[in-house]
């Protein structure tokens, strides 16, 4: 396999494997990609103030999330589609995610089942769900994700509307799918994709398709199929709802307020996950790192903050871990590494990154996360 040895390297590689539309729907933002460059540069805007001389003492990344022990504080994050970047690419992340020892969300949007990509896991996996419009089909899907032994939710709350990604229009990757003469040249030139990903899917007499999607709405994501709109009305009523109807830890993602991490705590939540969605909804959303600290800090310790968006470095993580959140979730990072190699792409990803924070936290002279708090850091050049 193509050996990387970060994200910028991996990223290459992902763009030269994947026909231009796939690449741009996982590498863009929205609109005109402030938030892109804005998360970028808010977690470069916060500096690190090592500890020196604190001897070679043992070192563990090992953490508890919901119960479960892993290796290290990291999630691969649901991310839609993932099964397009490789075949089967949602079990490929699954198998990384489990060799590797951290979690793995998977998405409502995936290609494989959510039974599939449980299956493919050693530990349990979490569950992303987007609602649509009829409540009762949710209600089916998350029964289908409990008997496969999901015990974390995590409810998408950023994605009120589509975003405006207006490139999508433009490179044809739109659903569903159309053959038009850009994204066929855009296939011509990228022949390992179509032997690797398109033709093992149609070989197996399976096209790509929505599987978690209910019988007569799992069309193949090439045909027009019957349409199963998100609810597009979502309030905290559903969450009120979602609460008494799943018996597992509740997460929300995409928080950004601290009123509405606190109305998330009163709720019952277990968790929440300080997000912009990678940059890739609202354009001129505040970057995570800009509110983490106070979101942290209101809720107290009453539920687990997770964050994400823009993590390339393991000093990303570090400076996320430092300010307060617990964990962090990885989007593009593991599905580049699952685009350029399958399972041994992800899984190569996700130890340069265990790597990168070892390295990182060895320098700053922290042997373990409790070690870690904000005097580690220079937060004077972050806007706040
Ligand atoms: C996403 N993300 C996402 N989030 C979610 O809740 N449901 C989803 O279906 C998706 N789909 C999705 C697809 C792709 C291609 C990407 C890149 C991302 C957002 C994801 O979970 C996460 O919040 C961000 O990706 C984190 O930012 P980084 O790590 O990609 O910078
Ligand atoms: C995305 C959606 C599916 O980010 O969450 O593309």
């Amino acid at each position: 396999m193509t050996v990387f040895l970060n994200y910028s390297e991996l990223r290459q590689l992902a763009q030269r494997r994947l026909p231009r539309g796939i690449f741009q729907y996982i590498d863009r933002g929205t609109e005109d990609e402030v938030g892109l460059r804005h998360n970028r540069m808010s977690l470069d805007a916060v500096r690190i103030k090592p500890r020196i001389l604190t001897g070679d003492r043992p070192h563990s990344q090992a953490i508890s999330l919901f119960g479960e022990t892993y290796d290290a504080p990291m999630i691969v994050a649901p991310t839609a589609f993932a099964g397009l970047v490789w075949h089967q690419g949602e079990i490929a992340l699954a198998k990384a995610a489990s060799t590797e020892g951290v979690a793995l969300c998977a998405a409502t949007d995936s290609i494989s089942s959510v039974e599939e990509i449980a299956a493919a896991s050693r530990g349990p996996i979490w569950f992303q769900l987007y609602l649509w419009k009829h409540y009762e089909m949710t209600q089916a899907l998350l029964q289908r994700a409990w008997e496969t032994g999901v015990r974390t939710l995590v409810v998408t709350c950023d994605t009120a509307v589509g975003p405006n990604r207006e490139y999508n229009a433009r490179n044809g990757f739109d659903m569903p799918f159309r053959f038009s003469a850009s994204n066929l040249c855009d296939a011509a030139v990228h022949p390992r994709w179509v032997l690797g990903v398109l033709a093992r899917y149609m070989a197996t007499g399976r096209l790509p398709g929505f599987a978690n999607y209910p019988a007569g709405f799992e069309s193949s994501i090439f045909a027009a199929g019957k349409a199963l709109p998100y609810d597009r009305d979502l309030s905290w009523e559903h969450i009120r709802r979602l609460r008494d109807d799943w018996k597992g830890n509740l997460v929300l993602k995409g928080i950004l307020r601290v009123d509405d991490a606190l109305v998330a705590v009163r709720m019952g939540a277990d968790g929440i996950v300080v997000s912009n969605h990678g940059g890739r909804n609202l354009d001129s959303a505040v970057a995570p790192i800009q509110v983490l600290a106070k979101v942290v800090d209101a809720v107290g310790g009453q539920i687990t903050v997770i964050a994400d968006s823009g993590v390339r470095r393991g000093s990303d993580v570090l400076k996320l871990l430092a300010i307060g959140a617990r964990a962090v979730m990885l989007g593009r990072m593991p599905l580049y590494g699952a685009a350029v190699g399958g399972m041994s792409g992800a899984s190569q990803a996700i130890r340069i990154l265990r790597r990168e924070l070892d390295i990182a936290m060895k320098l700053s002279g922290c042997r373990d996360f409790r070690q870690m708090d904000r005097s580690l850091l220079d937060m004077s050049e972050l806007l706040h």
